[in-house]
């Protein structure tokens, strides 16, 4: 069965067709490198022995796009490409809208006038606002999204709940993501970080890397356990093993559903640090911070959805997050 992964050398897309390729799928990544490296594809080879077939191209060419859902018979697509800075996107809605929302609107056209109408979509946890009380259940209401970055996400999740009201042949899984960390557990494969990170887990590996110099914790006295963010930290392997479930679901069945891809549990800013030390027995020196702009206290999943109607639930904790982020940035380290 063949399936194209838009974005598939990124971060999750790599780790995702890694699990692909080992369910024997055929893959075929569209990437446009704007944020990843064509190393990645060597990387998935060693680490499963297959090759996915790479295209460097962008879902904007819909003549390139159509050609793919020509030539190979496609049976669905995950669709990871997109940009994902959320401070970028304040600075840069235009580029933002253009990449993610028009980008998929051509991703569609193309693989609607291709008879190809089941997609697997990296929606965010971000949708649901600030204003909803965790653990976040897929019913609750879409929240007031604070960047352009949240509000793609939110845009491209009501157009692909129309175009199924629209057209009862398409079959829609929309993934909300919350906190993906850590990286696979072979080294090979992992986030690359593009200048200085702005997310807590690339921040506190290359402080621990003395790339940085000191963490700085935004917010102490938020009103959470010990005063600082608490998040739903996910393995980006066990997110990537949720597509697998998404996509043999989209393949099986039409219509529009919403999964939250999360632990169910929540650590906070500390907690996370701690468990690196510890784990790694590297040194994270921190100050605390004012808040960061646009942060809430609290965001964890529901993930109990995706548990019943996927048969998928995250399977690996805090320790494998911050070891397999250790590994990655250290084999970084060798490689620079
Ligand atoms: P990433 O930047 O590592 O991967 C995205 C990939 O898409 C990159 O390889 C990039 O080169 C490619 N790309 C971007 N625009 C493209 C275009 N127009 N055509 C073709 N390729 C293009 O990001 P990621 O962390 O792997 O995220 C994947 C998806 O998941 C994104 O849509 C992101 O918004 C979403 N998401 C990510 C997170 C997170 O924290 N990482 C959380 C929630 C949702
Ligand atoms: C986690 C916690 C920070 C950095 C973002 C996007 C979201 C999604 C995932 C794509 C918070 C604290 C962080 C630092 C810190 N992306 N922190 N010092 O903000 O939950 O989510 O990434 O869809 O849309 O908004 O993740 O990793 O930035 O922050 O104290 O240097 O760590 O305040 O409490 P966030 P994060």
């Amino acid at each position: 069965m063949s399936v194209l992964v838009t974005g598939g050398t990124g971060y999750i897309g790599s780790h995702t067709v890694a699990e692909l390729l080992a369910k024997r799928y055929y893959v075929i990544i569209l990437d446009n490198l704007s944020n990843s490296k064509r190393d990645v594809v060597d990387s998935i080879e060693k680490i499963t022995g297959r090759t996915p077939q790479f295209v460097e191209g962008d879902i904007r060419d819909k003549a390139l796009v159509g050609r793919i859902l020509q030539e190979e018979p496609i049976e669905a697509v995950i669709h990871f490409a997109g940009s994902k800075a959320v401070g970028e996107s304040v600075r840069m809605p235009l580029e933002y809208y253009h990449n993610n929302v028009y980008g998929t609107i051509c991703l569609l056209e193309t693989m609607r006038d291709a008879g190809c109408k089941s997609i697997v979509f990296s929606s965010s946890a971000t949708v649901y606002g600030g204003e909803n009380v965790s653990p976040l259940r897929e019913d609750m209401p879409e929240g007031r999204t604070t960047n352009p970055y949240g509000t793609t996400k939110l845009t491209i999740e009501k157009i692909l709940r129309e175009l199924c009201v629209s057209d009862p042949e398409w079959s829609v899984s929309l993934l909300r993501y919350f906190n993906p960390i850590g990286a696979h557990k072979s080294g090979l494969i992992g986030e690359f970080p593009n200048g200085e990170p702005n997310n807590l887990m690339p921040y506190i590996t290359q402080v621990a890397a003395k790339k940085l110099k000191k963490l700085k914790v935004f917010g102490s006295d938020y009103n959470t356990p010990d005063g600082t963010g608490v998040r739903d930290y996910i393995h980006v392997v066990d997110l990537a093993k949720g597509h697998i479930r998404a996509l043999e679901r989209v393949l099986g069945r039409t219509g529009c559903e919403t999964f939250n891809l999360g632990t169910g549990q929540g650590y906070s800013v500390l907690e996370i640090v701690k468990s690196f030390v510890r784990v790694t027995g590297q040194k994270v020196p921190y100050d605390i911070a004012p808040r960061r702009e646009g942060d809430i206290a609290t965001c964890y999943s529901d993930p109990s959805l995706a548990e019943k109607e996927l048969g998928w639930k995250a399977e690996l904790g805090l320790d494998e997050m911050c070891e397999d982020s250790w590994r990655w940035e250290e084999q970084l380290n060798q490689e620079a």
